[in-house]
This record gives structure tokens, sequence and C-alpha cells, in this order.
């Protein structure tokens, strides 16, 4: 299911059509969400037609195709085009996903596009992230360490403890996971949702950090953590394979055992 929020009033009607020009047969249908704030019209779905012969595996060579080859009115994200920055998430084809990894022959007939549900669109597949960064910031997401006075001291870890933030760094702040959770379609302005409840976790559990008690004590909260209801979408969402559930239920122990 593909939820978004759109304009008060408004419906998704069917958009323009377009056909590569390039008279090769291995034509792949591709229908992609378009909404522009400044013309005041209905969201719509355009449907292009992609010559495949002569585009990249991933979704992302799709759209980087439309738009240089057909349609440069295109917008959405993208940088690292490598699954590292997080910034091309998107839905496909119904899952949240990096348009940038996700190959497309995964996917049987037509493919769809539209922008990470339940987010206020900013333009096309552009979700407005903007409360999820600031519910990143409340975090704090950096290093605090009372001793570290000497400017460049390093401070060890043990392999032991190092590895136990594995499955937690790689986290690329993609919002797929908290765009799939129902719990944060519902109470998104004060549940954190998993992306920043998993980077909260990833600094309460790290050996170098001295603040594991208040960082705890700051997401101990009715809504802002214990909104989580176990639905688990975000784990079978994150393109990263990581599990954001596991890191919620790791802190509610912590706290019922503290
Ligand atoms: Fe993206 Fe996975 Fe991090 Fe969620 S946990 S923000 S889905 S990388
Ligand atoms: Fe949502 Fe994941 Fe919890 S989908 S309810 S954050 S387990
Ligand atoms: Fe960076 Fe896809 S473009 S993760």
């Amino acid at each position: 299911m593909v939820q978004f929020k759109l304009p008060k009033n408004s419906k998704i009607v069917k958009g323009d059509y377009y056909k590569d020009k390039t008279g090769s047969k291995n034509l792949r249908k591709v229908n992609v969400y378009r909404w522009n704030p400044s013309d005041s019209k209905n969201p719509r779905i355009d449907t292009y037609e992609v010559d495949i012969d002569n585009c990249g595996s991933k979704v992302l060579d799709i759209l980087n195709k439309i738009k240089n080859e057909i349609d440069p009115s295109l917008t959405y994200r993208r940088s690292c085009a490598h699954g590292v920055c997080g910034s091309c998430a998107m839905n496909v084809d119904g899952v949240n996903t990096l348009s940038c990894t996700k190959s497309y022959d995964e996917i049987d007939g037509e493919i769809n596009i539209y922008p990470l549900p339940h987010l206020k669109v900013i333009k096309d597949l552009i979700g407005d992230l903007s409360t999820l960064y600031k519910q990143y910031e409340s975090i704090e997401p950096w290093l605090k360490n009372n001793s570290q006075t000497e400017k460049g001291k390093e401070i060890y870890q043990s392999k032991e403890e190092r590895e136990k933030l594995d499955g937690y760094y790689e986290c690329i702040m993609c919002a797929c996971c908290s765009t799939s959770c129902p719990s944060y379609w519902w109470n998104g302005e004060k549940y954190l949702g998993p992306a920043v409840l998993l980077q909260a976790y990833r600094w309460i559990i790290d050996s170098r950090d001295d603040e594991k008690k208040e960082r705890l004590q700051k997401v101990a909260d009715e809504l802002k953590l214990y909104r989580c209801h176990t639905i688990m979408n975000c784990t079978n969402s994150c393109p990263k394979g990581l599990n954001p559930a596991k890191a919620i239920g790791a802190i509610k122990k912590m706290l019922a055992t503290s």
C-alpha cells in the first residue's frame, strides 16, 4: 500500500505519456508520481516508456535516463549512487528502498515509483524530512566523552566494544524504515520513529560515551519511544539490512531493568 500526504481535496490523475524515441523494442513502462506545488494542479502519474537496452540496471539509472533524455522537469534526490548517502530513498513497486541499489530486473511488469509514504511532498519524488532531521538532532548524535580534554586524544575501544555497534553504525538515515512505520505515520510529530531510535541506541551502547543514562532518560517517554508496537515494517524495509525494531526493543529492555 502506498500512502503519502496529498494536498487537501486533491486526487491523483492520469498524467502525460512519453515514449523513448530510440526505436528500441526493449522498452519498460515506468509510472512516476508527479506533483508541482507551484502549478496548483492535482498530483498525476506520468508514464514513460524507457529503452532499457541503453540504461544501467538500477531504478536510479532509469530516473536519470528519463531526466537526461526525456523529461528534464522530473525531480528527485540522489547523490552517491552507491547506497551510501541515503538521499535517493523512495517507494518503488510498493516498497521503500534506495533507488540506486534496487535492480528493476526484480520487478515484474510496470515499474511504479512514488515518494516515501506519508511525508508532505515537496515536489515529485521529494518528501519533506525536516521533522525527522529535527528529531535526529534531538537525540544529540555525537560522542559525549567528559575525559576528552586533550585535543586529538584517541579514545580506545576493545574489539568487543566496537563489535557492539555492528548492525547500527551502518545506518545511513535514508528514512525507509520510519516512513514504513504506521505508528510514525500517525504520531510522526511526537514518536521518534525507528530511524532516530536506532541512532539513539547506537550512542547509548557506545563504550566511549559518558551519557548513557541521560540518553536513556531522554527517550524514555510514552510518545517518543513507547509508540512502537512492534509492527516490524521498519526492519522489513531497511535497504541496509539493519534491524531498528531490535534496537527499540533493546532500549525498552534497558529502561525496564535500569
Ligand atoms: Fe535507512 Fe535502515 Fe537506517 Fe532506517 S535503519 S534509516 S531504513 S538505513
Ligand atoms: Fe514501527 Fe518498527 Fe515499531 S514498524 S511500530 S518502529 S517495530
Ligand atoms: Fe546515495 Fe542512493 S544516491 S544512497
